[in-house]
């Protein structure tokens, strides 16, 4: 029985209702919406410091944009997390910092957001163990070599609430194949939302996908974040206005 995660109280679980069209058919002469990207790319001006941040530490660390992405080369036989839109990198740096075992790459194109995780993993020292692609990820998971990544983070990606942008969100189909590709067979992905409808989109979207099982038991697996879960900047703000998120934790059979 698959559990219900707009049932945040104890109880049984029941039957998903209600799930969102996992993504769109590929158009015939565009590229698909999935393999685009509709977010900004910088906001505020960048500090000095921030603008430093990128001159001097971001070259060390970007991922090259074309060849072969020897990630052993990189890191050993580390184990490989990635976070695909890290927004600021709170959680990518609380995970270098608290788990020194792994290498983790950070995938986010608002550039204030990787100048802000850089100024984390400096401050931490965990520049050793991560690498950055300052751009969206769709490119990069189509390089990442089979089955190298242990675990992946994707957390409140856009919602994208509109019906007629829903084919916009990066959880469908075609990204989930990509992530299926890249992430080791018992890899774990996680995911968060804040958003009801992209909840149940998400649920929809991975419960149809073969490669991903839900590891879910009842409602504190959805509604409770593990302690090796930090919250982000994005749910400290949806907690402020008053808005409870839903974490999900799928494994790659
Ligand atoms: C709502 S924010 C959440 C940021 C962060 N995960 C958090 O929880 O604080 C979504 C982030 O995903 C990024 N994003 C959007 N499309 C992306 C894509 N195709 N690849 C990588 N990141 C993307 C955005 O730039 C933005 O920083």
């Amino acid at each position: 029985m698959t559990p219900d995660p707009t049932n945040r109280t104890e109880g049984p679980p029941s039957p998903v209702g209600g799930a969102g069209d996992p993504g769109p058919a590929a158009g015939a002469n565009r590229r698909p919406a999935a393999d685009r990207w509709y977010g900004r790319g910088q906001g505020r001006p960048l500090r000095p410091r921030q603008q430093a941040l990128l001159d001097e530490v971001l070259p060390a660390l970007a991922l090259p944009q074309t060849g072969p992405l020897l990630l052993s080369d990189r890191f050993g036989d580390r184990p490989v997390w990635l976070e695909i839109g890290c927004g600021g990198g709170e959680h990518a740096a609380w995970q270098l910092a608290h788990t020194p075992d792994i290498a983790l790459i950070a995938c986010e194109p608002f550039v204030n957001g990787i100048a802000s995780l850089l100024g984390h993993a400096v401050a931490d020292g965990t520049t050793d163990r991560l690498a950055v692609w300052p751009a969206p990820a769709q490119p990069l998971l189509e390089r990442i070599p089979d089955a190298s990544i242990d675990r992946a983070f994707v957390l409140f990606p856009d919602p994208w609430p509109k019906q007629r942008h829903h084919k916009r969100r990066f959880v469908q189909a075609r990204n989930l194949d990509r992530l299926a590709r890249v992430l080791r067979p018992g890899a774990e992905l996680r995911l968060a939302t804040d958003h009801t409808d992209y909840l149940e989109w998400m649920l929809a979207a991975l419960l149809a996908h073969p490669a991903f099982q839900w590891t879910a038991r009842g409602p504190s697996d959805w509604t409770q974040r593990p302690s090796d879960w930090p919250a982000t900047r994005y749910e400290q703000k949806a907690a402020r206005d008053g808005i409870v998120s839903s974490y999900l934790r799928f494994l790659r059979v």
